[in-house]
C-alpha cells in the first residue's frame, strides 16, 4: 500500500468522505462524534487502518460543525480461533473505556472489525441499542480504500440497488438458489425483522460503503449447496482458510444442516459446529437467512489493500455474490457471538415467486429504472458501468 506522508486528499477522496459523513453518516452541527479506530491495525492487526484516514475524517466531522473525538483503542489480546474440540469456546470483552464513550456520543464512526455489529460480539448491538446510538461502519479504513473505486461509487446509488433488489418480496414465498457448481436450494422466505418490510433504509447501523441486500430470514431449506470460501471473519475464528482447498457440500433437511463433506474445511466445519451443537443446542444448525452483495465495485487491488482476508471481505460486496448464513446459535445467551459463517456463491440463480434476485450472478434490480436515473446524475463517478473503472 503506499505509505501518505502528507495531509493533502486526492479529489476521491474526498467525495468519498463526503458521501461517508452526509449521506450514510448523516452529520449534524453540535453532535458529539465518536471515531473509533485500533491501534493493532496500523501494525499487522486485523483491524485494519492508518492514522491518515482517520484523521481525514475527523477534520471532515469537524467541517460540518460536529465535535470529532477520536478513541483509539488498545484491543485485548486474544487467540484467533475461538473453539477447541474439547468443547472449550473463548469469548471476550468490549473495552470498558468504548462503553464509557459510546455513552455520551451522538454518532459512533467505526473503523474496526473487532467492534462489527453482525460479525463479532453480541456485545456491539446490544450496547448500540442500549445507548441509542447510530453506528456508521467505516469499510474504507485507510486513504487508499478512501481513494479506491469501491469508496467513489455513490452511495445513493448503491442504496437504491439495495432497496429495489428487496422491494416486492413477499413473506412465505417459494424460493430457490441454483449455481452451475451443482447447488440447489430451496424453501421459504420468512417474515421480515422488522414491521416496514424487507427493504427499510439503514438507521441504526449504516455501513459505508453501503454493501448488502436487506438480510432474508429463510425457514425449511432443503438441498444441497457447494462453495470453496467463506467470510474471512469466520473462517479465522474456526481456524479454517479463507479459500478451501476442496468445495464443501453441505446437506440441509427441513430447515437445519444435516451433513458437511469435502476436504479438511469440511471436517473443520463438522467438528466446529458439533461443539457448538453440545453446548448450545440443534439452533446451532438451523439455516437462518441469505442475502448477498448490491455494489457493481466491491474489490480492490492487492496494492491498495494488501491484506487477502480483507479485501475477500469487500468482494463479500460485490453485486455477484451471495451467501447462505450458516447456523444459528446467537439465540443462547450464553454465546458470545454472532456468528456469520457463510457458503459464498458468486453467479447464483435466486427466484423467490415470481422475482427474481440474480440470474446467474446478474443482479436484477440494477436495471431498474430507478436506479439507472440516479446513476445518471453522477456521469462522473464509478456507476453501473464496471468494466471502465
Ligand atoms: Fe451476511
Amino acid at each position: 500500500m503506499s505509505q501518505v506522508s502528507s495531509g493533502m486528499m486526492p479529489r476521491q477522496a474526498a467525495l468519498a468522505i463526503g458521501d461517508l459523513l452526509d449521506r450514510c453518516g448523516q452529520i449534524q452541527a453540535g453532535q458529539h462524534v465518536l471515531i473509533v479506530a485500533a491501534l493493532d491495525g496500523l501494525h499487522g492487526g486485523e483491524n485494519l487502518v492508518d492514522e491518515q484516514a482517520v484523521s481525514w475524517v475527523q477534520a471532515g466531522v469537524q467541517q460540518r460543525g460536529a465535535y470529532a473525538n477520536v478513541l483509539w483503542l488498545d484491543m485485548p489480546i486474544r487467540p484467533a480461533r475461538i473453539w477447541s474440540p474439547s468443547g472449550k469456546i473463548d469469548g471476550w470483552k468490549l473495552p470498558p473505556i468504548l462503553k464509557a464513550a459510546l455513552a455520551s456520543a451522538d454518532v459512533f464512526i467505526n473503523f474496526c472489525v473487532d467492534l462489527s455489529f453482525e460479525e463479532e460480539l453480541k456485545e456491539v448491538p446490544e450496547l448500540l441499542a442500549e445507548h441509542n446510538v447510530p453506528m456508521v461502519r467505516n469499510m474504507a479504513t485507510t486513504a487508499s480504500l478512501l481513494s479506491s473505486v469501491w469508496a467513489q461509487t455513490p452511495y445513493e446509488l448503491v442504496s437504491e440497488i439495495r432497496l429495489r433488489a428487496a422491494a416486492n418480496l413477499q413473506p412465505g414465498a417459494h424460493w430457490t438458489i441454483t449455481h452451475q457448481n451443482g447447488s440447489r436450494l430451496d424453501g421459504t422466505l420468512g417474515p421480515a425483522t422488522s414491521g416496514g418490510g424487507y427493504g427499510e433504509a439503514r438507521t441504526g447501523y449504516r455501513p459505508f460503503p453501503e454493501g448488502v441486500l436487506p438480510r432474508l430470514p429463510i425457514r425449511d431449506v432443503e438441498g444441497e449447496v457447494v462453495f470453496s470460501s467463506t467470510n474471512p471473519i469466520w473462517a479465522r475464528h474456526i481456524g479454517i482458510p479463507t479459500e478451501f482447498s476442496a468445495p464443501v457440500h453441505v446437506t440441509m433437511r427441513d430447515g437445519f444442516i444435516k451433513d458437511f463433506q469435502g476436504g479438511s474445511e469440511a471436517a473443520e466445519l463438522r467438528d466446529f459446529y458439533a461443539t457448538l451443537a453440545k453446548q448450545f443446542g440443534e439452533e446451532t444448525y438451523r439455516v437462518r437467512l441469505m442475502h448477498g452483495g448490491v455494489h457493481p465495485h466491491a474489490h480492490v487491488r492487492r496494492d491498495q489493500c494488501p491484506s487477502d482476508a480483507y479485501r475477500t471481505f469487500i468482494e463479500h460486496h460485490n453485486w455477484n455474490s451471495m451467501h447462505v448464513h450458516l447456523g444459528d446459535a446467537r439465540r443462547n445467551p450464553q454465546f458470545p457471538y454472532n456468528p456469520h459463517v457463510t457458503a459464498e456463491l458468486h453467479g447464483a440463480t435466486v427466484q423467490i415467486g415470481d422475482t427474481y434476485l440474480w440470474k446467474e450472478g446478474r443482479l436484477v434490480s440494477a436495471d431498474d429504472p430507478a436506479v439507472r436515473a440516479i446513476a445518471d446524475r453522477y456521469p462522473d463517478r464509478p456507476g453501473l458501468d464496471v468494466d471502465n473503472w
